[in-house]
Formats: structure tokens, sequence, C-alpha cells
């Protein structure tokens, strides 16, 4: 059998994600119609044998519940339970402390995703791969562009067996861009490792009187980098045809990651996406709209868009590359691009809300020297009267917007 652990963090965590995550907790934020973590579980669900899914993280017990419980009915044959850190213990931290739970039942192998990121998971090749190298532990690789890499956890290879020579949370200056997705297949024995770098951590304290002991442990920099120095650690490489991977630690990077979604969903379910009917908006490319959201007729929606539960769509409204969240309302004539509307927000009739469009990875762009806000995102119960123009801004939770606002922050 297998087994997964989702790291969802916690409530100190995804600060880069307001103004959204002030309703709703980052790794449950609604993306082509479903929390983030959902997609998640409906890969998870494709792995034959995985029975189980653990959601480690410090949030409150009561956070995770009505995800649990709709998890139980979308996935019925995977049990998904919240493991709770008493404080936030790393990203290897909470998989040592709940080791015993992760490994009961005896699973072949498991695999560990990270909550901020969107993909194809590519999880039964990563199986397969897996099966044929004698590491420890396969990561997800991808190549990004070079000016974006030392953001992330950058790998050098062996190409003949694909070896990760060297592993670098992070580096300072330029070393690879095959980058970790933060996606990982792991033996039991990884736990044997953990215990080791604990032992280690424990050591260095006790040689170091003024330091005290940290009980947070890092996948990245005390796990898999010694990996590489015995031959352990494996990178499946994403396929450009078929894999795609984002990163979502921004609210513009939903957009890219809701474009994403909606890709997949043409590939494996085209019925949840919405038709071209006779008497129903004019739908351009991908557009998700849930069952219970309204959408007049003349207007024109997507691609690259997701409606939201309740959410009304006006006469002649225009919407590309944009989420509108639960009970959002567009009034006529309204345009909508590149950009989030947040829950129970109103725009009026004759206005328009707009971003930028911007390249993978990227969440700001420059406009004559200047950076600015890529998207525009309206958090929650914002009101936009009519005839207003909203440009490259943030707004906060129950704003009122009577002028027009270009590349602001709205509080
Ligand atoms: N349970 C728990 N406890 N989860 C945590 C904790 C913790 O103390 N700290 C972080 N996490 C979770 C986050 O919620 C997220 O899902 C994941 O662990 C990684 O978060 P970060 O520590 O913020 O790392 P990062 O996202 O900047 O970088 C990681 O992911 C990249 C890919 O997205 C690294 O693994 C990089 O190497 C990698 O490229
Ligand atoms: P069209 O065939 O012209 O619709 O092109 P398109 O679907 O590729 O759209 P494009 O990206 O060119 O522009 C966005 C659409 O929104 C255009 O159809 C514009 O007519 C429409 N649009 C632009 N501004 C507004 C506005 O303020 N209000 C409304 N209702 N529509 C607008």
């Amino acid at each position: 059998i297998y087994k997964a652990v989702i790291l969802v963090g916690g409530p100190s965590r995804g600060t880069r994600f307001r103004p959204l995550s002030l309703n709703v907790p980052k790794p449950l934020f609604p993306i082509a119609g479903h929390p983030i973590i959902w997609h998640h579980l409906d890969a998870l669900s494709k792995v034959e044998g995985l029975k189980e899914v653990l959601l480690i993280g410090f949030y409150e017990d009561a956070v995770f519940q009505r995800f649990i419980d709709d998890a139980a009915r979308d996935f019925p044959q995977i049990y998904v339970r919240y493991l709770r850190e008493y404080q936030s213990l790393g990203t290897a931290g909470g998989l040592y402390h709940f080791r015993d739970e992760i490994q009961r039942n005896d699973p072949r192998q498991i695999f560990v995703l990270n909550a901020d990121v969107a993909c194809s998971f590519p999880l039964n090749d990563m199986i397969k791969f897996h099966n044929t190298h004698r590491g420890l532990c396969t990561i997800l690789g991808t190549k990004v562009s070079r000016e974006v890499a030392n953001r992330f956890g950058c790998l050098v290879e062996r190409p003949e067996n694909h070896e990760v020579l060297h592993y670098v949370e992070k580096p300072e200056s330029f070393i690879s861009n095959l980058i970790s997705c933060g996606i990982y297949l792991f033996d039991c024995a990884i736990f044997g490792e953990m215990k080791k770098a604990m032992q280690n951590k424990a050591n260095r304290v006790d040689r170091d009187q003024f330091q005290v002991q940290d009980e947070r442990l890092r996948l990245e920099q005390d796990i898999l980098r010694p990996l590489t120095e015995s031959s352990k650690l494996f990178v499946f490489e994403t396929t450009d045809t078929t894999d795609t991977w984002i990163q979502i630690k921004t609210p513009s990077s939903a957009v890219p990651a809701n474009a994403l979604y909606l890709e997949q969903y043409q590939k494996t379910n085209p019925d949840r996406l919405l038709k071209n009917v006779p008497g129903g908006p004019t739908v351009v490319g991908l557009v998700y709209k849930h069952p219970t959201a309204t959408i007049d007729p003349s207007a024109k929606i997507g691609p690259n868009v997701t409606i939201g539960h309740r959410a009304i769509i006006g006469k002649g409204v225009r919407i590309k590359d944009s989420i509108i969240l639960d009970n959002a309302e567009i009034k006529n004539n309204s345009c909508v691009l590149y950009s989030i509307i947040g829950w129970d927000s109103k725009i009026g009739n004759w206005s328009r809300v707009e971003g930028t469009p911007t390249t993978d990875h990227a969440t700001t762009v420059t406009q004559n020297g200047i950076k600015i806000q890529s998207i525009s995102i309206l958090a929650k119960e914002v009101t936009v009267k009519d005839e207003i123009i909203i440009r490259n801004c943030i707004v906060l939770p129950n704003k009122e917007l009577k002028t027009s606002c270009h590349n602001e922050v709205l509080m």
C-alpha cells in the first residue's frame, strides 16, 4: 500500500497570500472550483493502493473538518485525517513527530506533497521511476527560467541515471535551473535518516551551550541535502509536453494555477467545463462554473475563468483570466480581466477591474521601471460602484470604491 502526507503549514505562514488568506487558510483557497489541496487528493486517488492521506500542519483542528467531510464524499476510497503539530516543527519535523502514525500498516512508499503547488502530479510515473533506482527518495523536478531558479530548491543531476549530485535550498547565486517541485516519494527508511539528523542537531546543541534546542527539522537542508552525499536522492523530471507545475505563493499565482487545473479538467474530465449552448453565454476557451452560479446569456466568459458558488454575472459582462469567488456579483456591462473577485464582492454597472498578464512564476511586472502589482485582487466583501476603473490594485476586505484607482494597495 501507499500513503501520502500533505504539508499544510499553519496560520503564521501563507502571509504572502494576503489578503485572500485573511478569509480562508491558503490550502483551502479554491482554484478551478475546489480547494488547492483537493487537487492533491484528486491526483492521489489515481494511485492504486493508496488509501490514507494525512494532512500535517499547525492550524486549529477544526480548520480542516469540513474539507475532510467533503473529501470523504468525493474520494470515498481515501481516508483523510488531520494531524496537528503543537507548534511549527518545520517541513520534516511533523513527518518525524508522527512517524509511527505514518508507518502504521507498513506502507511500501510514502508521498509527501507541499500544499502550495499546482501540478499535473505524475505520481504513478514517479512510482515507476522510484522502483528503478536504489535511492530512498524520488523528488519531482522541473526546469524554470534562470532568473527565478534561486527562489526554489535547486538540483544538479547526473544525466545518465538522474541521481541528484547537489541539492541547494534557495542558493544565493545561480546553480541550476532544475528545481524541486516540493513533491516527493520516500521509502520508510527515510525515518532512519531523520533520526540521524535529529541526533546530529542534538549533538551540536550539546557542544554549543548558547544554542537552544530547536525542534524544527527542515526536509530540504537537514534531510535531502545529506541524502545526496550517500547517493540516495534521485530526480524525476517533468516532461514539457504533459506535465505542468506552478508554485502558489501569492494571490497572483492563483490565476495561472487556475488555468493549469482547467487544462487538467479538459484532459481528464471535460464535462466539468462550461460549454457553448444555444441560449447560454458565449464561452471562450476553458471555463469552470459552479452549478449554482448564474450567467446572463449576453455575457462573454473565458478563457481561464472560474465562477464560484452562487455568483451572479449580469448582461454584457466580459470576464477573462479571472477567478470570481462565491456569492460575488458582476453587474451589467462590466469587464473583469486578470483579476480575482473576492467572496460577496459586488462590481457595479459599466465598471472595469483589470490586471496585467504575467509570465510563468513572475508575480509582478515592471512598467516604466516601476514594479506594479500584476493582477487586481479584491478581497472579501468589496464593493465597486458604477463606472469605476480599478487597475493593478489590491483591495482589502470590506472596502467600498467610489473612485477609480491604479497601481495601489487600498486598505
Ligand atoms: N506541517 C508543517 N509544519 N508544514 C510546513 C511547515 C511546518 O512547520 N513549514 C512549512 N510547511 C509546509 C508549507 O505549508 C508548504 O506546503 C511546504 O511545507 C513548503 O513550504 P516552505 O517551507 O514555505 O518552503 P517553500 O515553499 O519556500 O519551498 C519549498 O517548496 C519549493 C517548491 O514549491 C522547498 O521545498 C523548495 O525546495 C521547493 O522548490
Ligand atoms: P473580442 O472578439 O473583441 O471580444 O475579442 P477577445 O474575446 O479576444 O477579447 P479582448 O481580449 O480583445 O478584449 C476583451 C473584451 O472585453 C473585448 O471583447 C472588449 O469588447 C470587451 N471589453 C473591453 N472593455 C470592456 C468594458 O469596459 N465593458 C464591457 N462590457 N466589455 C469590455
